[in-house]
């Protein structure tokens, strides 16, 4: 356990990260404490949440949101709006949760390192689309980037024998793994017809709906990919992914000697969670526990790139750099929303997605307002496509 209690603002508290995060710090009281967190739509959650741990400060995305909020949890609680409140949660704390959705998640991202936090980011959009951004702040004294995405807390677990390797020149590739989604194996023609309802069941992990889409696409994967090029300095071709799925080996390292490290668990968000909360102290719950005295079955299989083309849009985006993982990512936000709400069928997110990086003008991104006008020309691109 850890001797001294470490304060926890948590962002995108009412989602399914956030959510899992309140169990951790639960069952955790004599380590975390929970002093600011930020909710969307969810206010009467949030005004739960808020009332359980006692919490005073709390963010929300506008002016009526706080007012609707200030009725629900009454007088003694200040409540902060939109961007410059959301990263000013952050401040007062000594661990930040990123568990936003989405680009919105961008400035809790950089705020946290530049204030030399300890950042436990669920947000994979935002590190893809400001890779080289972040990377400038994460040098900041005291800051550190944990990753809670499962994959990528796996490979962090891996690398351990690896310190202080800058590049990890031992390390021949990063396997990440992959479920697979619901429509591992699907024909094309099957593909075609898939329904909301389908593509909301992941078959091993329970997660909000964008993220679901995501891996429903294999553009889950494909920003992990990028995602763990940017988090570990690691050239994209050294990342490799394989359909695993039974979702049991989270991910895994091959060193140049053919020893291949993996780490393994059931599937349970709480175990990569309390892993960036409490690292170097790891907790005893036996989250995710397997019991090897029963059968288990591993597979692994190569990805199915012709049917589930958004892995190859991820590596093109990866290897055009500058700009080009924030119009993926972007032109994904808008396609998947789309999707969502019933204006394009799922067999076009990808293809949405594709024709907006076929218009992508090469950026190296050397500023955040450069990255937020990337963001909003390839946005524009995706709603003109959707529309059309
Ligand atoms: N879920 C998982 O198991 C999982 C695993 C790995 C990585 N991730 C990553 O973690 C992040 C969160 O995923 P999730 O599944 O937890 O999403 P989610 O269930 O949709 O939750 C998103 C949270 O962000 C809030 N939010 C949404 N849009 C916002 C905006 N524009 N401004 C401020 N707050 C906003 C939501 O508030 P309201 O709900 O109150 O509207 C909610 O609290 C994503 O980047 C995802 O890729 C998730």
């Amino acid at each position: 356990m850890p001797t001294t209690k470490s304060t926890v603002a948590l962002l995108g508290a009412t989602g399914s990260i956030g959510t899992q995060t309140l169990d951790v710090l639960r069952l955790e009281p004599e380590a975390f404490e929970l002093v600011a967190l930020s909710g969307g739509e969810q206010l009467s959650e949030l005004a739960a949440i808020a009332r359980e741990f006692h919490v005073a400060r709390i963010g929300v995305i506008s002016d009526a949101h706080r007012d609707a909020l200030a009725d629900l949890v009454g007088p003694g609680v200040e409540i902060v709006v939109s961007d410059d409140g959301l990263t000013s949660l952050s401040q007062g704390a000594d661990i930040v949760v990123n568990a936003l959705l989405g680009f919105a998640g961008l400035p809790v991202t950089l705020a946290a390192l530049q204030a030399g936090k300890r950042l436990a980011l669920a947000n994979k959009e935002s590190l893809i689309a400001a890779a080289p951004l972040v990377a400038k702040v994460r040098s900041t004294p005291g800051a550190s980037l944990l990753p809670i995405d499962s994959e990528h807390c796996a490979i962090h677990q891996c690398l351990a024998s690896s310190p202080g390797q800058p590049g990890f020149p031992d390390v021949r590739r990063l396997l990440l793994t992959a479920s697979g989604g619901p429509f591992r194996g699907w024909t094309h023609e099957q593909l075609r017809g898939v329904t909301k309802d389908e593509a909301l069941r992941h078959p091993t992990w329970s997660m909000g709906a964008k993220i679901t889409i995501d891996s429903s696409t294999l553009m889950n994967k494909g920003l992990e990919v990028l995602e763990a090029s940017a988090l570990f300095g690691i050239e994209v071709d050294r990342v490799d992914v394989v359909v695993h799925p039974q979702s049991i080996v989270h991910s895994m390292v091959e060193y140049v000697d053919g020893s291949v490290l993996a780490q393994l668990s059931r599937p349970d968000m709480r175990l990569p969670i309390a892993y960036c909360l409490g690292l170097p102290e790891r907790f005893d719950h036996g989250w995710g526990s397997i019991d090897f005295t029963q059968s288990l079955e591993l597979t692994f299989e190569a990805p199915d790139r012709d049917a589930f083309p958004a892995l190859t849009l991820a590596y093109e985006a990866a290897r055009l750099g500058g700009a080009a993982p924030a119009w993926l990512s972007a032109a994904n936000e808008v396609a998947v929303g789309a999707f969502l709400d019933d204006q394009i069928r799922w067999s076009e997110i990808v293809g949405v997605v594709a024709r907006v990086m076929d218009r992508y003008v090469a950026d190296p991104l050397d500023s955040l307002d450069a990255l937020i006008e990337n963001d909003a020309i390839a946005r524009r691109h995706a709603h003109g496509i959707v529309r059309t």
